[in-house]
């Protein structure tokens, strides 16, 4: 916690410190929009990128299947910022904003649920929670979709060298969660919301995790 606020609200309370994350997530988004366009999305009409930030991911993937629509769900002060970077890129059009607070909503109507980098803000009972929500949105809506869920995941063996243990401690020390979780934790956590785990694949670029799930 920061002067009392949760990170993403300090970050919209301080504009300065907010351009610079918003520097630091546009490398990063490009390497997941990298990595996730490299995908075949010929069976997909719509991504919902939940937590999709400033929309880098989306876009990217947006770019390379023109085919493709999108919803970018996030904050509402997170959104305000995306949308010029979207209408630049001319896709406005093919994005809709949903802005609240996914605890509260998760919009209808994709074929592909987008988390990326997001449930490592969170309590694996908030995750769970999380993940429960994205499903019953899928079984409401009455037809198949899956949840893509990309985190960095930390080795299943302590010792072993990792990229994630920084960022596992960066987000032990910002957030009131779990921090990033190893590989058996993250399939607990999507059986526990009800999600059964097709596959997972490790992204070349971004050098994370994608876990694919299903109802
Ligand atoms: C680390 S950023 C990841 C951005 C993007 N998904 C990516 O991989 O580049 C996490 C994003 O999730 C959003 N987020 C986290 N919890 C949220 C919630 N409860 N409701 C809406 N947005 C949330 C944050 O505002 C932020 O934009």
């Amino acid at each position: 916690m920061l002067a009392g606020l949760s990170p993403y609200d300090y970050l919209a309370h301080h504009p300065t410190t907010g351009r610079e994350f918003d520097l630091f997530m546009k490398a990063r988004s490009a390497a997941v929009g990298q990595d996730l366009a490299a995908f075949d999305f010929d069976h997909v009409r719509t991504i919902a990128d939940l937590g999709g930030g400033l929309g880098g991911v989306l876009a990217a993937i947006l770019r390379k299947h023109p085919h493709l629509r999108g919803i970018l769900a996030d904050r509402e002060d997170v959104l305000d910022r995306a949308r010029d970077h979207l209408a630049t890129q001319g896709l406005a059009d093919r994005i809709q904003l949903a802005a609240g607070d996914l605890f509260d909503h998760i919009p209808q109507g994709a074929e592909v649920y987008l988390l990326s980098s997001v449930l490592h803000n969170y309590s694996t009972a908030q995750g769970v929670a999380l993940l429960t929500a994205v499903r019953r949105t899928i079984e409401t809506g009455g037809r198949p979709a899956e949840v893509w869920i990309v985190q960095g995941m930390l080795p299943g063996l302590a010792g072993q060298p990792s990229p994630w243990y920084s960022t596992d401690a960066r987000m032990l020390s910002l957030f009131p969660g779990d921090g990033v979780q190893d590989r058996d934790a993250m399939f607990r956590m999507a059986g526990e919301a009800g999600l059964r785990v097709r596959k997972t694949i490790r992204l070349p670029a971004s050098q994370q995790t994608l876990m694919i799930a299903h109802p």
